[in-house]
């Protein structure tokens, strides 16, 4: 059976979860592959909002077993929390979640570190991380300090690999950051804590993932964040430290390149971004304003109000091709509905010349170009069939269909699991 993967096409929170969370009633095994507690997943089932940070969204269905991936950035305190609120609400992550092995995990004094630098850059260094830790985390993955789930089955070892990281990262703390040094025991207790609980579901996950595709079972991977914030192809250094494009999708799973079949794009009907960062379409003052409450637009990690604009059909494109996307979903379409004319972004110029491409440098200085489409006036939360939408807003989708050059399968009317379109 192929693996299918979903990925966020714009700056993140483009509704993947919801995507996720449909598609998953046909899947067997979900997984994460990169991030960490920076993401937030929202899924609304019969009008109860879960939020997500860490364990992959599926969770809420029985038949699926979820996967954090090495590729994530395991934060065990935020972990622990999330899964006691999941198990008030009825689910048991223990019986569901499988780690693996070589996933990092994310020390206090990532998070410390994170927010110490956040605070102090300044207006032009600033990246608006979610202060989570992430960054760090991974820069001490590529730097080999870095400290993996696996090292947390054997004691004595954990012991001796915390030792040696505390030797570098105090002196780090303490000399460049001000900060108190981290005490050995009491990082040694809190970890030795989570593997008494969490040990028997840490394994090699990328033998149980091929293995399972092999089996003929059903696969999906889980984007966090989106395409313009990868390290790579977002719009660095604006950009969260990890790959959530489809490169990442594998190295981040253990998945083979040869199992993956389709690329789901996922994307707003408009755009959003939260912290810094170039935004072509984005629109300011009190009519970004009114967008952002139509949408309710604030982050679900950190309820920061999230920058508004319209839909890119540049960003898009390039968010194709970097994943191979090869099926759209448009979500929040109702939305949209408050309008009477809808601006989209058509493409860029640059010095008076059209640019072929989302540019790797200098988004800052672009000039968007826009097409005005007209709105439709009417609710359409809810609407779960295409025949059923006015007039204009399906000519506002076919439009889009056309422009970024790839098939829309699915349109989300709302937050519910039912406000649903599948186009044929
Ligand atoms: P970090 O991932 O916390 O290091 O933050 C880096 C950038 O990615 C910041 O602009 C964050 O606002 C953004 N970011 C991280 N996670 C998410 C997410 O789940 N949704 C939207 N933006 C995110």
């Amino acid at each position: 059976m192929p693996a299918n993967l979903v990925v966020g096409a714009q700056w993140g929170d483009e509704g993947k979860a919801k995507v996720i969370d449909y598609l998953s009633k046909d899947t067997d095994i979900i997984v994460r592959y990169q991030g960490g507690a920076n993401a937030g997943h929202t899924v609304v089932v019969g009008g109860k909002k879960y939020i997500f940070h860490l364990v992959p969204s599926g969770i809420i269905y029985d038949n699926t077993t979820c996967v954090i991936g090495n590729g994530v950035v395991l934060d065990p305190e935020y972990f622990l929390k999330e899964c006691a609120d999941l198990e008030k609400s009825g689910f048991n992550v223990k019986n569901k979640v499988l780690i693996s092995d070589s996933c990092h995990i994310l020390l206090p004094h990532h998070r410390l570190i994170d927010e110490v630098r956040e605070l102090g850059s300044s207006p032009e260094g600033k990246i608006g991380t979610t202060k989570k830790g992430i960054g760090m985390c991974y820069a001490d993955k590529m730097l080999r300090i870095g400290l993996r789930a696996g090292d947390l089955l054997d004691k004595d070892m954990l012991k001796r690999k915390l030792a040696r990281i505390l030797e570098v990262k105090n002196q780090e703390l303490v000399k460049y950051y001000d900060l108190e040094p981290v005490k050995l025991d009491d990082l040694f207790k809190s970890l030795s804590q989570f593997a008494d609980i969490m040990g028997n579901n840490i394994i090699n996950t990328i033998y149980f993932l091929n293995d399972a595709l092999q089996q003929g079972k059903r696969v999906l991977l889980e984007g966090a964040q989106g395409t313009g914030l990868d390290i790579d192809h977002g719009t660095y250094p604006y950009v969260t430290s990890s790959n959530p494009t489809s490169g990442g999708a594998l190295a981040g799973s253990g998945v083979s390149f040869r199992y993956l079949k389709d690329v789901i794009g996922i994307t707003k009907a408009y755009t959003t971004r939260v912290g810094e960062g170039p935004f072509p379409s984005e629109i300011l003052g009190e009519a970004g304003e009114v967008l952002r409450k139509l949408g309710g637009e604030y982050g679900s990690t950190t309820g920061r109000p999230r920058r508004c604009g319209w839909f890119d059909v540049q960003m898009i494109k390039h968010s194709i091709v970097v994943n191979g996307i090869n099926n759209i979903t448009l979500t929040k379409i109702d939305v949209l509905s408050h309008y009477d004319s809808i601006p989209v972004v058509v493409g860029y110029e640059l010095k008076g010349k059209r640019l072929t491409h989302f540019p790797s440098q200098g988004l800052e200085d672009v000039k968007p170009v826009f097409a005005e489409f007209k709105g439709w006036k009417d609710d359409i939360s809810g609407i779960s069939s295409f025949d059923k939408l006015p007039p204009n807003c399906r000519s506002y989708i076919n439009s889009l269909q056309e422009l970024i050059g790839t098939k829309i399968g699915i349109v989300s009317t709302g937050p519910d699991r039912e406000d649903t379109i599948i186009m044929n």
